[in-house]
């Protein structure tokens, strides 16, 4: 596929097909993400890929813990002006596309466990870095890595969901894997093959123009 094809078609994809990806894809996409940029080529990204029991017992556990009242400490809380702006026009153009009324917290609700539970993804990928980079690039690095995965999973048909919900509870992806305390978990990608029926993966999300955002300077 071409490179601007997949720029343009990738999107957050947030329901799945039951069909499994197959190891031997995720290692391509990875394979080819290892020439993704690092500050100082430090690529801090440190991978741990999961299915089946393991990340079922993940997407359980997130559940059992967000319905048990945790407070989510989401990096998305303390957005403010044209930032919260921005994030509320994207709520309610997916709740539009569910048909969740804004009053139905019964729908709402489920819809936030499925976020938790990576979108019912078949597969996962769980990017962590080493504490001590903490203050670095690392967090550019890792952003820049993540695109790279989803755009190379284009290229297989295999759907991509950037998201912080299914590993904010970094107890929980600690207690599923070998992650350990000196290391921070930045984000995790739900993999899986689109659902082409499903509402939500209707959505277009929306951007500013180029004209408001940018200066152009000496032309
Ligand atoms: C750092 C980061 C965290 C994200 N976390 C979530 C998440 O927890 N849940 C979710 O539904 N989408 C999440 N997303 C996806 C964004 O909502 C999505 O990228 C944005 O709305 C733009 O839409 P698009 O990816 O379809 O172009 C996240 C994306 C990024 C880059």
């Amino acid at each position: 596929m071409e490179l601007l094809s997949a720029i343009e078609t990738r999107k957050s994809i947030r329901a799945f097909t039951k069909e499994p990806v197959p190891r031997e894809i995720i290692k391509k996409i990875l394979e080819v993400t290892l020439r993704a940029p690092s500050g100082s080529n430090t690529q801090p990204w440190e991978f741990t890929v999961v299915s089946g029991e393991v990340l079922e017992n993940i997407k359980g556990d997130n559940i059992e813990k967000l319905l048990s009242g945790t407070v989510v400490n989401s990096r998305s809380n303390g957005y403010i002006g044209i930032h919260r702006e921005r994030k509320v026009e994207l709520a309610k153009d997916i709740f539009a596309l569910m048909k969740i009324e804004r009053e139905d917290r019964e729908k709402r609700l489920e819809w936030l466990m499925r976020g938790f539970r990576f979108f019912d993804a078949p597969a996962a990928i769980i990017i962590a870095a080493d504490k001590s980079l903490e203050g670095s690039w690392s967090m550019f690095d890792i952003g820049a890595v993540s695109q790279t995965i989803c755009l190379a999973a284009v290229n297989y048909g295999i759907g991509t969901c950037i998201e912080e919900q299914g590993v904010v509870f970094q107890d929980v992806i600690r207690k599923n894997t070998s992650i350990s305390e000196d290391k921070e978990v930045i984000i995790g990608i739900a993999l899986g093959y689109p659902d082409p029926d499903h509402p939500a993966n209707k959505l277009v999300s929306r951007r500013e123009s180029l004209d408001v955002i940018t200066d152009w300077l000496g032309f």
